[in-house]
This record gives C-alpha cells, structure tokens and sequence, in this order.
C-alpha cells in the first residue's frame, strides 16, 4: 500500500523555502499574493537541492530523492530534530527512537523537572543518569549522537544561538512542566508552571518566526484541555468539523473551522489552553505550521530503544505531584499499598502506552503541515475509568506476578466530575497518519510489574512510598486525604456512564 505521505509535495517539506514577496494571510480574507518577479506562481528553492534553481512547490516526497520510504512513511533523509525538554520522561524516550532512525538528534532541558521532583524529595523510580551520561551510552550503546545545550527555554539569547546553529527541522516542544497538583500548591507554584509553559511556548513562536519559519511545531498540549462536557458533546479533534451547527434562538450557524470549547481542569491545564491560542494565532499571523498534541495520559517503560540497556531507561516518578496514574498504580500494587482511587474513581480519561505514543510522534514529525496549517490530534488510544484501571492493574499482579492487592478510595483533592460521559474523537492519527495501536493495556502493565519488581527499584519505590497520598487540594489546603473504602478488587461492579472513543472517519 502506498505510504499515506506519498502525495504530499514541497509545500510540506521544511526544506522548501519560499521566494520573492509572498505574503499569505489566514484571516480568512486574503490579500492577492505577490509573486517573483514575472513569475505567476509561488516559487520556492530547495535547501537540500540547490541545482534544482528556482521552481515550483509541486514535486511530490515519493519522488524526491531527499525523502526515504520507512515503515511510517516517506522521512527526510537525516531530518534534523530539536527536541526541547529532551531530558524528560517522553523527550528522553523519543529522542532514542528517532536517533535510531536516522535523524539527526539536538535537544535542550534546564533540569526543571529532576529539581521539582527534588523541592520534592522524591526521586525517579528506576534510576536515570545525568544527561551527560545517558548521551554517552546512547552513543556507545545505539550509536546515536545528541547535541545537547543545558538550555531554559525562557533564555531567548540562548534558544536563538542554538536555533541559528542548528536550524532544525522539526521541533518537538515538551519542555513544559507537565503536573497539574505541581500548578495547584499555591500562588508561587501556579505563576511558575504558566511562566515556564506559557511564556515560554509564546517566546519559542517568536523566535521560529525569526529564524525557521519552515520548522514545524509539534506541541504537547493534553486532552486535558478540553475538560468533559456533562452534556457529553464529542471531544473534536481540536477545531470543529464542517457538518457541525450551532443552533440558538431558531437560527443557525457553521460551527465547522472554528476552535472547539476548553475546559481546563488545573492552572497548569490553563497554560496549555493558552499555549493552544498563541500557537494558533501564530500559524495564522506569520504562516509558522504546527500539530498540536492533545496528549492522553502516558504510561509504561518501554520502547526497543529504552529496554535495551539500563543506563538508556526513561524517568518513572510514583510521588503525587508527578506520578501519573497507571505508573503510580503499578509502583503501588508492587509493595502491596492499597490502589488509590481519588473519590468516585468512575472519573474516565484517555490513556495511551508509552511505545504507541512515541510512534504517533513519530508519524507527525515525518508529515509535517503545510505553511501557516495549525492542526490538532488526539492522541491516545484507549478511554478508561479509573477504577477500571486499578482492577486491570490488581489482575495483571495477581494473575502474572502473585501480587495480592487491594484498591482504596480516598477524598478526590480536585475539582473534577467524578461521575461524567466521555466521547472522544481520534481520526487523524489513525486515517491521516497511518497509527495503529500496538500495546494494550495488559500488555504494557506486565512490562512495568516485569522491570519494577526488579529489587533495586522495588527498593527506590518503597523509599518514596510515603509521598504517594496526595496532600495538595485544588482548594489550597494542604492535609493528607481521608479514606472513604477500602475494597478487594473484582468484588464491586464497574457503573457510570460508557466512554466512546470515535477512530473511524464516518460514524454512521
Ligand atoms: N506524560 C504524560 O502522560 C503527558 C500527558 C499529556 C501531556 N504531556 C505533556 O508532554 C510534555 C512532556 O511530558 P513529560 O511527561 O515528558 O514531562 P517531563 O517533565 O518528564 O519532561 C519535560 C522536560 O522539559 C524540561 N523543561 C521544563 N521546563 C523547561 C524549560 N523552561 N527549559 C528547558 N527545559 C524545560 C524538564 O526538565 C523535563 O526534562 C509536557 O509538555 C506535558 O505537559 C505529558
């Protein structure tokens, strides 16, 4: 079957760099384009293939000598990739995966995240090295070269060297502080996640602008964003779909084309509703092109890369702040703590295996968007309640490992429905991209149980087993929750409403 990216032509390659005065606009009410001179079309050189003098944009990536037909589709020859945030959980992992295919790998981090996990005193369950060394075996072990700055992506004069030097192209931004309880501690905490995260996001669209307007962006956002509409309206894929009709007061209106409502559920959610308009706004003003990641929530530790030597493994934190919950259960269910659901636990979320996720990214990265195209996916491949996943994490212990455990339902510290319809749309991953969910939950459960039951990191688990209870409420308090049940797993009947995940393009 032919690669999905096949057809694609200049016009998605960053290497295309566009001549003579052409001015887009995308408000909707474009001016005439200017073109070079004499010429009526769009004009572009190539900066991989400068012989190939002015021409233009339609040669397709399937007969493009610099793009390689791989099993996600036709890729730049030795694309060059930043990944910001590359010391992180995901950026770590991704920056492997990519490297092993051939790209060419730089990457930043300031070691926000190991000194949040510090203020802390928590640690990453499975022990990771400092960034030097990882680079180290990621050379001697994949041969893979990272070119890495120790780099705040809020040092503008810093980020631009680097960008001139390198000039990327593909930048995968992660570099964000990911915890929604860090952003609710207090005043202090919620202002330093939406610096880091929003300003941050707004000064790199600058910067883009400036030196690699033909970059994509593919940004991390979180399917967060969006809340979960009690009315259970469908979680689009960021901007309505043409068929969709606004009807009030006996008129109606076109929905389709326009951003669809968020619903942040923390200040840190916040941040990533805003880093969603600013990015837009920029693709819209300065015709930059970005996908937006409204990410599900990742778990497991492991990808072919990551597993193939200690010293290449990602971060895995338990604690309340960072530990997310499938990873957090696992670690539990290891030292026999009781599972603990926040509240009713019939709250649902998408969720998505750390391998698939890094495919995804994948498929993105190599299929970048047309100048000034800001799309949105949703990325994650299964919908469960949170009681669900503590049942399906007690079995996969008690069955494969001999793990008895119970589950325990605390007071919820959030502001969140616990009991709320859930129907999301996730199209573009799998009809546009070509994604298909490798890993089912099972299965990257009995990878985690298989490496955290392993004694040195069962020890790092239980030396943070007391960090585990969440302490930090959305009100502000700071006490340690109440348990309401506790209960013996498979004895009470899962209820509440049925979540949807909607993959397939028509659903008749
Ligand atoms: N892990 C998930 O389940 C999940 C779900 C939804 C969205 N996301 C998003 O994905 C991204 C990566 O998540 P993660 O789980 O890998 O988190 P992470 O904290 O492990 O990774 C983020 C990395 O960025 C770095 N960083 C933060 N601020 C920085 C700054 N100012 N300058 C330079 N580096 C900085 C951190 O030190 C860290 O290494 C985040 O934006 C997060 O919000 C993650």
């Amino acid at each position: 079957m032919k690669a999905k990216n096949a057809n694609k032509t200049c016009w998605n390659c960053p290497a295309a760099i566009f001549k003579g005065h052409v001015d887009f606009r995308a408000c909707g009410q474009s001016i005439e384009p200017k073109f070079v001179d004499g010429e009526q079309s769009i004009m572009i050189e190539c900066e991989r293939r400068p012989d190939l003098g002015l021409y233009e944009p339609s040669i397709t990536l399937e007969q493009c000598t610099e793009w390689q037909l791989t099993e996600y589709g036709y890729m730049l020859k030795n694309m060059r990739i930043m990944i910001l945030g590359i010391d992180g959980y995901l950026g770590w992992t991704l920056a492997l995966k990519l490297g092993s295919l051939g790209c060419k790998i730089s990457g930043i981090d300031n070691f926000f995240r190991r000194n949040c996990v510090d203020e802390k005193d928590s640690h990453s369950v499975i022990p990771i090295n400092n960034i030097h060394e990882r680079i180290k075996a990621a050379k001697e072990i994949l041969g893979i070269e990272i070119k890495f700055k120790e780099i705040d992506i809020l040092d503008r004069k810093e980020l631009r060297n680097f960008l001139d030097e390198v000039k990327p192209e593909a930048i995968v931004h992660y570099a964000e502080c990911p915890s929604a309880p860090y952003s609710m501690v207090d005043c202090d905490h919620a202002i330093k996640v939406q610096t880091n995260n929003v300003i941050g996001t707004l000064g790199l669209l600058f910067l883009m602008k400036e030196i690699v307007p033909e970059t994509s962006l593919i940004k991390l956002g979180t399917l967060g964003e969006y809340g979960s509409p009690l009315t259970g309206r469908a979680l689009f894929e960021g901007i309505f779909p043409g068929e969709a009709v606004l009807n009030w007061n006996n008129t109606e209106w076109s929905l389709g084309g326009e951003l669809t409502p968020r619903d942040p559920v923390s200040f840190y959610h916040v941040s990533k509703v805003q880093d969603t308009f600013n990015i837009y706004e920029a693709c819209k003003y300065w015709w930059l092109r970005s996908y937006d990641v409204m990410q599900g929530v990742i778990y497991g530790v492991h990808t072919e890369q990551v597993a193939a030597d200690e010293k290449l493994r990602t971060r895995l934190d338990i604690d309340e702040w960072f530990g997310t919950v499938v990873n957090r259960f696992v670690a539990q269910a290891v030292m026999g703590f009781p599972l603990t659901i926040y509240g009713k636990g019939e709250q649902i979320r998408g969720f998505i295996a750390l391998e698939d996720a890094m495919e995804c990214m994948t498929r993105l990265i190599i299929s970048p968007p047309e100048p000034g195209q800001y799309d949105v996916v949703n990325q994650v491949s299964g919908l469960y309640k949170i009681r669900e996943l503590a049942e399906t994490v007690a079995k996969v212990g008690k069955e494969k490992f001999g793990i008895d455990v119970k589950i325990q339902r605390v007071e919820n510290p959030r502001v969140e429905a616990e009991k709320h319809p859930f129907n999301v749309v996730s199209q573009k991953l799998p009809n546009t991209f070509g994604f298909k969910p490798k890993v089912s939950l099972e299965k990257e459960i009995t990878r985690m149980f298989q490496l955290l039951t392993q004694e040195p990191i069962r020890k790092k688990i239980e030396e943070k087993a007391h960090l585990i209870l969440p302490e930090t409420w959305w009100s502000g308090d700071k006490k340690q929750v109440e348990t309401l049940e506790v209960y013996k797993p498979g004895t009470k009947e899962l209820k509440g409403y049925e979540p949807k995940l909607i993959t397939e393009e028509r659903n008749e």
